[in-house]
């Protein structure tokens, strides 16, 4: 069977300590709920003495959570572990996590204290702890930069007081994977009761080593990882729960497992970005939005092949309903046909050739492509009649104190002719020129022009409705130019005059 590793969510203590980040407590129970639904082992709910808003929200998540143990963060401090004990009386199973420093720099210049007090002190807080609760984390702050031989003597000495889990937290992002995962084999070959708790991970990812110590510490004996969702926290934020459930996931050969529902990470992920208005980075791994998105050609091609080419995470199993192949100027053919494919569209041959003619000019002229712009390359791909009349060349002048003159050329069957005309505004001059070129007499019915989707690089669709001998005719043209568009359209519906 493999190991389970306890997944200790602080997304509503570490998390929330970001400036911008702070939730109220309605707010907090959401997240706690969804939290409750991803499967956490620990919610660290607050610090409760900072303020009434923190003892009031582990008061209100102890009630509206069942599953979850219920942590609350204090100093080594009485008063902290009293108020702590009180905001956790409604939870079904409560956790004072209580702790102080023990790297030099804590000891001496923020404590000004010595190793031999600090040790009283952390050994007397959590017998106060254990007083209100059986369940008692200790944390040595700025384990990372505390000396090993140091540290296993303030472990030793907790876990004899009651302390059930050990927190080795590198508050300041500052180990690497290798000195972090020998801290906690250091532990585990040095500290001799030490199989009386559970050694738990805390990492910060000033260096953007977070996981990969979260990592390695697992991988010496640590059995609960402290994470944040989306890897917010203080500075450069906390391990990310994501990338450490899914890479114990992804990898079999490390026989670790957790209980998290990993089909609910993106919804979870989504909620805490937008309560903590903390938008996700695009590239961020698993949960950003090009996590699972292949835009150059060759990956696409890979990818709709087998998946596997260039996932190794089923999108699925995160909560995301497929893989996004991002259709740009670097997509080929078979990216488009599967998205066409999938809108419906099944185009082979000459014509699957000719709207990919198409989409490589348009996207040419915009970033990404969507399925609105499919929809009109196919629409006006399988809709063209082979038009007598071409647009050749369009030039229009227009703009304030200027007459909008338009200069329009049109292939006729092989020959160009070439017509100016001005009028109430570009689009007026430009049909004016078409209509002196084509020497028929036609009504315009009506105009409609739309934008597609929301970009100011966007398409624009054009719809006319013109009248010739009491006939109306439909014309339709979309383009990134909206000028050309127009004449295109009303060069459709004029080629449908008999
Ligand atoms: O980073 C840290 O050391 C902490 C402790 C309070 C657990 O957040
Ligand atoms: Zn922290």
């Amino acid at each position: 069977m493999s190991d389970r590793v306890y997944i200790f969510d602080t997304t509503l203590r570490d998390g929330e300590q970001v400036p911008g980040c702070q939730l109220n407590t309605i707010e907090k129970i959401e997240v706690a709920r969804q939290l409750e639904k991803l499967g956490v082992d620990v919610i660290e709910a607050g610090f409760p003495i900072s303020s009434p808003g923190d003892f009031n929200s582990v008061v209100e998540i102890s009630k509206a959570v069942t599953n979850p143990t219920i942590c609350a963060l204090t100093r080594a401090v009485k008063k902290d572990i009293e108020v702590a004990a009180d905001a956790l009386k409604f939870a079904k199973k409560g956790r004072i996590h209580t702790g102080i420093g023990t790297s030099p720099y804590h000891i001496k210049y923020k404590l000004n204290s010595n190793e031999e007090e600090i040790i009283v002190r952390a050994v007397e807080a959590v017998k106060y702890a254990k007083r209100f609760v059986e369940d008692v984390e200790f944390y040595a702050e700025d384990a990372g930069r505390s000396n090993n031989e140091y540290l296993a003597r303030v472990i030793e000495a907790v876990i004899a007081a009651g302390a059930t889990v050990v927190n080795i937290p590198d508050t300041t992002g500052y180990t690497l994977p290798t000195e972090y995962g020998a801290k906690i084999a250091y532990l585990v070959n040095n500290v001799p009761n030490i199989d009386k708790a559970v050694i738990s991970t805390h990492c910060h990812n000033d260096l953007g080593m977070a996981t990969a110590n979260t990592l390695t510490g697992v991988m010496n004996g640590a059995r609960q990882v402290e994470v944040t969702i989306n890897g917010l926290g203080e500075r450069a934020g906390n391990t990310s729960l994501e990338e450490v459930v899914m890479a114990i996931r992804s990898h079999h050969d490390l026989d670790y497992e957790t209980k998290i529902d990993s089909k609910q990470i993106i919804k979870t992920s989504k909620l805490v970005s937008t309560l903590m208005r903390m938008p996700v980075q695009p590239n961020k791994a698993i949960v950003g939005r090009n996590a699972f998105a292949h835009s150059s050609g060759i990956h696409q091609d890979g990818v709709l092949k087998n998946r596997e080419n260039y996932e190794i995470i089923d999108p699925a199993e995160v909560g995301v309903r497929e893989s996004s192949i991002v259709l740009t100027a670097r997509s080929g053919r078979a990216a488009l046909k599967h998205r066409l494919h999938v809108l419906g569209y099944e185009v082979e041959g000459k014509e699957l050739n000719k709207i990919y003619e198409n989409f490589l000019n348009l996207a040419d002229k915009k970033k990404d492509i969507t399925d609105e712009d499919l929809e009109v390359l196919v629409g006006t791909e399988k809709q063209k009649v082979d038009h007598a009349l071409k647009l050749e060349f369009l030039q229009v002048l227009s703009g304030k104190s200027t007459i909008p003159t338009a200069t329009v050329s049109v292939n006729f069957n092989g020959d160009v002719f070439t017509e100016t005309a001005s009028g109430n505004g570009p689009i007026d001059a430009a049909f004016s020129a078409v209509k002196n070129l084509v020497k028929r007499k036609v009504h315009l019915e009506e105009f409609l022009i739309q934008a597609i989707t929301r970009g100011s690089d966007d398409q624009g669709k054009v719809h006319v409705q013109i009248e010739h001998k009491g006939t109306s005719y439909y014309g339709f043209a979309a383009n990134v130019d909206i000028i050309t568009a127009s004449v295109e359209s009303f060069l459709d519906a004029i080629s449908k005059i008999n």
